[in-house]
C-alpha cells in the first residue's frame, strides 16, 4: 500500500528518494512521485505506473534539491493517474500521505468556499490546502497541529515547505512512520526497510506525534506540542535477507528458503537439551485461559484457522477465529480469562491493528504473532512471539505462513503441556518430529519439476477448486488464495464435505480440482468426495502421503508428500500449492512479486 519517504540532506536527494521508493514497491502501488525544493521552489514530478517511469523523468531533468519527499500510491480516492499521484502541492507546501481522510469531502467544500482550487480527486489534497491556509497565520508546528486536528481517519504524512527550505515534517495517526538518522542526513519512511540502505538507526513515531527533521537534527513533539525524546533503535543490517540473490523474484527466494527459516524459528523456541519449548514471560497463566480468539487477515487468517484445529486437538480451551475487519466492529464480550492472539506478517495491517486496539481499550490479554518485530502490532500487544522468517518482500505471503503455523503449533504444544493435556511421551515425540520439518520441507521443494507439469493444466483454466477436510481445509483456502492472488484465476477453497451442498454444481468436464487428502482421520471421506468430483468430469490433482496405487485411477496427477505426523502434514501440503500458484503465474507472465491491485502491507481498512 502507499509508501512514504522523506530526506533532509547536505547533498541532492532525488537519487536516494528513487532508491527508497524502489524498496517500497513491494507494498503494492500504481503511481509514484516526488517533490524537492529546487532554487527556492517546490519541484514536483509524478507519473502513473512504476517508479522506473519516475526515474526516467528525473534522469532527463535531474533535481538539485537537498531535501525532498517521495511516494508510491495505492489508489483509494481517484483513479491511478499522474494528477492523483502524490505529492500534492500548493505554492507553499507539498504533501505525501498514506491512509484515508474520512472527512475530506466536508473539508474540501469548506476550502472551495474560501476559493481554494483542487486539481485531483484525492482526499490528500485537502491536507495540502488546509496547511496552506493555516500557514498564512501560524508557524510550521501550529499549522501542522491545526491541520491534524481537523482530520478524521488514518494517516502518515511527509511534508516540505517552500519557505522553510531545510525542513521535512512527518506526522502519524494510525499509519506507521519510521524516522532514520544518517550522517548529515535524516529520513522519514513508511517502514525501516525503505531506509535500510541509508541507515539502521531508527525511531518510530507513535499516534499523534510529529517530527521535524533537518539534515543535522530531528525533533519530536507529542500531541500537546511538547518536545519529547525518542528511543533510537539499532536494526540488524543483513542485506542478504533483503535482496533476491540469484533468484528471479523474491517469491521464489522466499519459497525456497522455507527450510532455513523454519529451522531458525525452531532454534529460537526449542530447547534441545531439555526437549522443551520455551516461551519466556508468557503474561497469562495457560491454566487460567478458558478461551482463545485468533484474529488476522488474508493468509494470516488462514493460520488462525489452523490454530483452531491445533488448539482444539491439543487442549480443552474453547477456540474462536475472526477476520480482523469483522472483529473490530462486533460487540465483543471481553472476559478476564480470554486471550486474543493477533497474527500478522507485517504487524501493520490496519484492520488487525484496530482489532488489537479494541482489545487493549477493553483491558483484554493480547498476544501478537508477527514477522516484523518493530511493527505497531508487536509494540502494542502484551506479548510478542516473532516467527523469525526474515523480511518477506513478495506480496503473496509464503514463508511467513509457514512461520505463523509453526509458532502456533509450538504454542499449542506448550500450552497443552503446561495444562497437563498432552502426555510427556507425546510432547517429546512432537518436538522430535518438528526437528525433522526443515529437511521434509527441503524434500518437498525439490519436487518442483512435478509441480511445473501440474501447473500447465491450470494456465488456461477459468476457474478451479481446492478441497480438504480438517487441517487440510485451511490449507485448501490458502492454496486457492495463492492461485488467485498470483495468476488471477478464479479459485475457491472448500471443505470437501461441503461439496454436495452447492459447489458440486460447478464441476464440469475438465475443471481442475485440487484435492488435499493426507492419510489422517478424514482420508477415506475426502477420497469419496474426490470420486464424486471425478464422476462429474473434474480433472483431479491429488496431494497426499498415501502411496497405494488403487486411488490413482482416473486421477490426472498424484503428488506425494513424505510421511509425517498429522500436525506436520499441513506444512508439507502448503509447499506444493505455493509452487503451483508460482508456476501458473509465471507461465502466464504475471508480475509475481507485485500482483495487480494488491498490497503487501494493507494500512487502510
Ligand atoms: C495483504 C497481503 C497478504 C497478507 C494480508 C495480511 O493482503 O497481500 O499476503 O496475508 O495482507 O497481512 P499481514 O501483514 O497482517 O499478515
Amino acid at each position: 500500500m502507499c509508501g512514504i519517504i522523506g530526506i533532509a540532506s547536505a547533498k541532492p536527494v532525488f537519487g536516494n528518494i528513487i532508491e527508497a521508493l524502489k524498496k517500497l514497491e513491494y507494498r503494492g502501488y500504481d503511481s509514484a512521485g516526488l517533490s524537492t525544493i529546487d532554487n527556492g521552489e517546490i519541484n514536483e514530478k509524478k507519473c502513473s505506473g512504476r517508479v522506473n517511469n519516475l526515474e526516467k523523468i528525473l534522469f532527463k531533468n535531474p533535481s538539485k534539491g537537498k531535501l525532498g519527499i517521495g511516494h508510491v500510491r495505492w489508489a483509494t480516492h481517484g483513479v491511478p493517474n499522474e494528477i492523483n499521484a502524490h505529492p500534492h502541492s500548493s505554492e507553499v507546501v507539498s504533501v505525501v500521505h498514506n491512509g484515508i481522510i474520512e472527512n475530506s469531502n466536508s473539508i474540501k467544500n469548506e476550502l472551495i468556499k474560501k476559493n481554494y482550487l483542487f486539481k485531483s480527486q484525492t482526499d490528500t489534497e485537502v491536507i495540502t490546502q488546509l496547511l496552506t491556509n493555516y500557514l498564512k497565520n501560524y508557524d510550521i508546528l501550529d499549522s501542522v497541529h491545526k491541520t491534524l486536528e481537523r482530520l478524521e481517519g488514518s494517516f502518515a504524512l511527509g511534508i516540505i515547505f517552500k519557505n522553510f527550505k531545510d525542513i521535512v515534517v512527518g506526522a502519524r495517526r494510525g499509519s506507521p512512520l519510521a524516522v532514520g538518522y544518517g550522517h548529515e542526513e535524516n529520513y522519514i519512511g513508511s517502514d525501516s526497510y525503505a531506509l535500510k540502505s541509508m541507515t539502521n538507526k531508527i525511531s518510530y513515531l507513535e499516534d499523534g506525534e510529529i517530527c521535524i527533521l533537518t539534515k543535522d537534527k530531528v525533533e519530536f513533539y507529542n500531541s500537546e506540542k511538547n518536545k519529547i525524546n525518542k528511543e533510537i533503535l539499532t536494526l540488524s543490517n543483513d542485506e542478504n535477507k533483503t535482496t533476491k540473490g540469484d533468484f528471479k523474484d523474491f517469491m521464489s527466494k522466499e519459497i525456497n528458503e522455507q527450510s532455513v527459516t523454519s529451522k531458525a524459528c525452531l532454534k529460537e523456541y526449542i530447547d534441545h537439551l531439555r526437549k522443551d519449548i520455551n516461551f519466556y514471560n508468557f503474561p497469562i497463566n495457560p491454566n487460567e485461559v478458558n478461551k482463545i480468539t485468533f484474529i488476522g487477515c488474508g493468509t494470516a487468517y488462514h493460520s488462525c484457522l489452523i490454530a483452531k484445529y491445533l488448539f482444539e486437538d491439543l487442549t480443552s480451551i474453547t477456540v474462536e477465529t475472526d477476520i480482523a475487519s469483522e472483529f473490530r466492529y462486533r460487540k465483543i464480550k471481553f472476559k478476564k480469562n480470554n486471550l486474543y492472539v493477533f497474527v500478522s506478517q507485517s504487524g501493520e495491517t490496519a484492520d488487525t491493528f484496530a482489532a488489537l486496539d479494541l482489545c487493549k481499550k477493553n483491558n483484554a490479554n493480547t498476544c501478537a504473532i508477527v514477522n516484523v518485530v518493530e511493527s505497531s502490532i508487536a509494540r502494542t500487544a502484551n506479548f510478542v512471539l516473532p516467527i523469525h522468517a526474515g523480511p518477506e518482500i513478495g506480496v503473496a505471503s509464503t514463508k511467513a505462513f509457514i512461520g505463523q503455523m509453526l509458532v502456533l503449533y509450538l504454542l499449542s504444544l506448550k500450552i497443552s503441556k503446561v495444562r497437563n493435556e498432552i502426555t510427556d511421551q507425546n510432547y517429546t515425540k512432537s518436538i522430535n518430529d518438528l526437528n525433522n520439518l526443515p529437511s521434509l520441507i527441503k524434500e518437498v521443494l525439490a519436487k518442483r519439476d512435478e509441480i511445473q507439469i501440474i501447473a500447465k493444466d491450470f494456465v488456461d483454466s477459468k476457474g478451479t477448486m481446492f478441497l480438504g477436510r480438517g487441517f487440510s481445509y485451511p490449507i485448501a483456502l490458502e492454496g486457492a488464495l495463492k492461485l488467485k492472488e498470483l495468476s488471477y484465476i478464479h479459485a475457491e477453497g472448500y471443505p470437501a464435505g461441503e461439496m454436495k451442498h452447492g459447489p458440486l454444481a460447478l464441476i464440469e468436464d475438465g475443471l481442475p480440482v485440487v484435492v488435499l487428502a493426507p492419510k489422517d482421520k478424514y482420508f477415506e471421506k475426502t477420497i469419496s468426495n474426490m470420486q464424486e468430483v471425478i464422476a462429474r468430469g473434474g480433472k483431479v490433482f491429488l496431494f497426499t502421503d498415501d502411496d497405494s496405487e488403487i486411488i490413482s485411477e482416473n486421477i490426472r496427477y498424484k503428488f506425494n508428500i513424505p510421511n509425517s505426523n498429522d500436525y506436520i502434514k499441513p506444512f508439507l501440503l502448503t509447499l506444493p500449492l505455493q509452487m503451483l500458484a508460482y508456476y501458473v503465474a509465471s507461465f502466464k507472465n504475471c508480475d509475481i512479486d507485485k500482483p495487480r491491485n494488491l498490497a503487501k502491507s494493507v494500512t487502510v481498512e
